[in-house]
């Protein structure tokens, strides 16, 4: 059964959407679920189609975003469908030379580092994105009441990939940069914000129903650094689209000891990691916003009795909240058994229909 031919009482636009409920913290029919990363390696049809096409070009084809953006939704049941693309798709178009090397990840040719460097960070226009626009109106027709999430990566996370040149394991070049020349810092963050924005318009203002800001890396951060040198920047970015109201979520790995300045930077709904139990992520988040996560990826590789049991801990712990959204607490793992994925939103939604 697919999201659009539910027999009674079926919402018949996003609006009305579990998954959007669970963002406003209104009642809903079911717990809806939704997996970072849903689209991709894990999907034998998604390497077929990708097959020969490199990860980039991919991304600015329209009818491929399109169907792979659809697959899991297809597949899987999932209550939303994630737009395809990459965090460095906008620092691509406005023409910052990189690449995203397979089992690797972005690979930036000349690494931002000095003043001079910011010039390279000029503001993205809709015509940059072009095929963004387009893709999100082939995929709001076929989703029908399904609900699309746009997303971007938040300036921390572009900034780490920016200065370091490619993926880190410490970012020492990034916290270099960022305890030792604050001013080019709050300089070079204030730039990404302006361009992270402009993508989220563009995927918002063609139709998208929600936003995700990825913060994928700054669980690296002490809260005191977060405060002072990343949220007046992500503040900027929820504020620009702050007046379209849709739901604004915000994600990174490792972010137990940030989880409440993450939301006041402006979210209105965080995710957290598998690292602490719903119930006290929420704590911390505190009240007026909704939750999302949080099962460990790596437990899909378990026996099925075991992510059932697991998936119950993650219900459990999210029991009386307002507002959650199940997902992953990271992105669906390369090797992950689609099968798996298939049962998970079942199992979801089988034991949390009122
Ligand atoms: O289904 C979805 O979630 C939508 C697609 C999506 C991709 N990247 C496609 C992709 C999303 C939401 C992203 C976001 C992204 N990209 C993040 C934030 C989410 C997170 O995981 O924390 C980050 C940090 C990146 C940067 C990036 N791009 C990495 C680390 C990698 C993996 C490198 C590798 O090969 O191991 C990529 C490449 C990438 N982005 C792939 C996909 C499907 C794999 C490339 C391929 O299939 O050839």
């Amino acid at each position: 059964m697919s999201a659009n031919d539910r027999p009674t009482g079926q919402p018949t636009a996003p609006h009305d959407s579990a998954f959007l409920k669970a963002c406003r913290r209104e009642p809903v029919p079911h717990t809806p679920v939704w997996f970072m990363r849903q689209a991709g390696r894990s999907l034998p049809e998604y390497r077929k189609v990708r097959e020969g096409i490199a990860m980039l070009d991919s991304c600015m084809r329209p009818e491929l975003v399109t169907e792979i953006t659809m697959q899991p939704v297809r597949r899987h049941d999932v209550d939303a469908a994630i737009y395809f693309s990459d965090i460095v798709v906008p620092l691509k178009a406005i023409g910052i030379d990189l690449d995203i090397k397979p089992g690797v990840g972005p690979v930036v040719e000349q690494p931002i580092r000095t003043r001079a460097d910011l010039a390279r960070l000029r503001d993205l226009t809709p015509e940059d994105v072009w095929y963004v626009t387009e893709a999100i109106g082939l995929l709001t027709a076929e989703l029908g009441a399904t609900p699309l999430i746009g997303f971007a990566g938040a300036p921390f996370t572009l900034a780490s990939y920016l200065v370091e040149g490619g993926p880190s394991r410490n970012h020492e070049h990034t916290k270099a940069l960022m305890y030792g020349d604050p001013e080019l810092w709050a300089d070079l963050l204030d730039r990404l914000a302006d361009i992270t924005a402009g993508f989220l318009k563009v995927q918002i203002e063609a139709g998208a129903s929600a936003v995700q800001l990825f913060d994928s890396w700054v669980g690296a951060l002490a809260p005191a650094d977060y405060r002072r040198s990343v949220m007046p920047a992500s503040r900027k970015v929820f504020e620009a689209v702050a007046g379209y109201g849709v739901p604004r979520i915000h994600f990174g790995v490792g972010t137990g000891e940030l989880l409440g300045l993450m939301g006041e930077a402006g979210a209105d709904v965080v995710g957290a990691d598998w690292r602490i139990p719903l119930d006290e992520a929420s704590r911390r988040i505190g009240p007026g916003k909704a939750v999302q996560g949080n099962l460990d990826p790596a437990v899909l590789f378990a026996p099925t009795e075991a992510v059932r049991a697991k998936t119950g801990e993650v219900l459990q712990a999210a029991e009386g909240l307002e507002g959650h959204i199940f997902n992953l607490g990271h992105g669906v793992l390369p090797d992950t058994d689609p099968d798996a994925l298939t049962r998970l939103v079942e199992d979801v939604h089988t034991r949390t229909a009122r």
